[in-house]
């Protein structure tokens, strides 16, 4: 869509041009050869998390095809108001968006963008996000913080109603992924898993936490999409009362009963989340963008979360893992193993928190035996 004439004419800020990410025109901090976020600069705009904004467009298009009804929507912490104004612009899902910010540099540009793409149905509420502004209670509600969510988690709950739907960031990865020695128990109650399988783990353990924190208030979460990309973890959630029913996935992992993939360290490991991730018919209606930030990027991610929400397990084999496990010295291809999975009649499909990741229900004992052999005269 052109945009109009005032919107374009003067700058709201020397910090910020006016450009566009995905099909939205908005005045944001100019990214420079820089991917990260801009930390030092007031308005907060991370362009590396392009990518994942264009997932929100199309998880949000995924709730207009299945005919949800409009959302009043809170995204709690706005920066430039990016990630709620195009989810405005760039989908029907939207019924009316409340932004809050308390940045008041943040929120001179967020004004200007909020009345750029549609005054009628954006307010702008300045002030802390840990208060529930007018308009609660909300159908969608989006928490993306600079690091761990948990200072905004009672807000969230207080906002929401049964059904309603909330999109939760976490980009604490060195806490979530055990780096920081002894800060996970501290901070999310959990033991998480380090090396390769942390960031899965970190998910899982910001899922158990949801969880716990849902449960108080009388609500199970029902995930419908979540992932690990790049540097932080996410995840989008139904919050239902009738979930309350069903025993809770959460659960503690001792290395030494575990039947999944091989995890290092002594354990225990959690609690975390052991159910799914994602709802498989949410997951396989994404449909990259028509105008996306990133189409390459944001398309090969859908393809490959839609192939992994056909066996949605925890935790995933890689090649180089189980060569040296069964003392392989060359690790079979990814294509090889699949292929050898399905013909003993597992379900085998690529991971997508790694290029290399390998999904499968096949016991451990399978897995060994098919790497073992793989390219050996039967
Ligand atoms: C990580 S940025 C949000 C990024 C944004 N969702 C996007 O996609 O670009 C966090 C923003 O929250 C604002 N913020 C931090 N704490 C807040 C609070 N307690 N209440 C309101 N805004 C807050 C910061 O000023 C910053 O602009």
């Amino acid at each position: 869509m052109p945009t109009e004439p005032a919107a374009r004419a003067a700058s709201p800020s020397p910090s910020v041009e006016r450009y566009g990410e995905g099909n939205t025109e908005l005045w944001l901090p100019p990214t420079g050869s820089s991917r990260g976020p801009a930390r030092r600069r007031a308005i907060f705009y991370n362009p590396a998390m392009a990518l994942d904004r264009d997932l929100n467009v199309a998880f949000a298009r995924v709730a207009e095809r299945r005919g949800s009804p409009v959302w009043d929507a809170w995204e709690m912490l706005g920066a430039t108001g990016v990630r709620g104004l195009r989810l405005v612009h760039e989908t029907d899902a939207i019924g009316a968006l409340v932004i809050t910010e308390r940045d008041p540099d943040a929120l001179v540009v967020l004004r200007r963008n909020a009345e750029s793409v549609d005054p009628d149905r954006v307010t702008i509420v300045a002030g802390d996000a840990a208060f529930v502004p007018p308009g609660a209670p909300f159908d969608y509600v989006d928490l993306d913080p600079y690091g761990s969510p948990i200072p905004f988690l009672p807000a969230l709950f207080r906002a929401l109603t049964d059904g309603a739907i909330a999109a939760v960031t976490a980009t604490d990865m060195m806490v979530l992924a055990g780096v920081t020695a002894g800060a996970c128990p501290r901070i999310y109650g959990a033991r998480p898993v380090r090396g390769r399988l942390a960031p899965e783990s970190g998910l899982r353990i910001l899922l158990a936490l949801l969880d716990r924190e849902a449960r108080v208030r009388g609500f199970g979460i029902h995930p419908l999409l979540s992932y690990v990309q790049g540097h932080h973890v996410r995840t989008y959630f139904a919050i239902d009362r009738s979930e309350l029913g069903r025993t809770s996935p959460v659960g503690v992992i001792d290395p030494a009963t575990w039947k999944g993939p091989w995890i290092a360290g002594n354990g225990p490991f959690g609690p975390m989340w052991l159910g799914p991730l994602g709802d498989p018919e949410w997951v396989r209606r994404l449909r990259p963008p028509p105008v996306a930030a990133c189409p390459k990027e944001t398309a090969a991610f859908i393809a490959r979360l839609i192939e992994e929400s056909e066996v949605d397990r925890p935790f995933y084999y890689e090649p180089n893992e189980l060569a040296r496990r069964v003392g392989r010295t060359e690790p079979p291809s990814v294509d090889a193993l699949l292929a050898a999975l399905r013909a003993r009649r597992a379900r085998a499909v690529r991971g997508h928190p790694r290029a290399a990741a390998i999904r499968t229900d096949a016991p451990r004992a399978i897995v060994e035996e098919v790497a073992r052999n793989l390219g050996r005269p039967v």
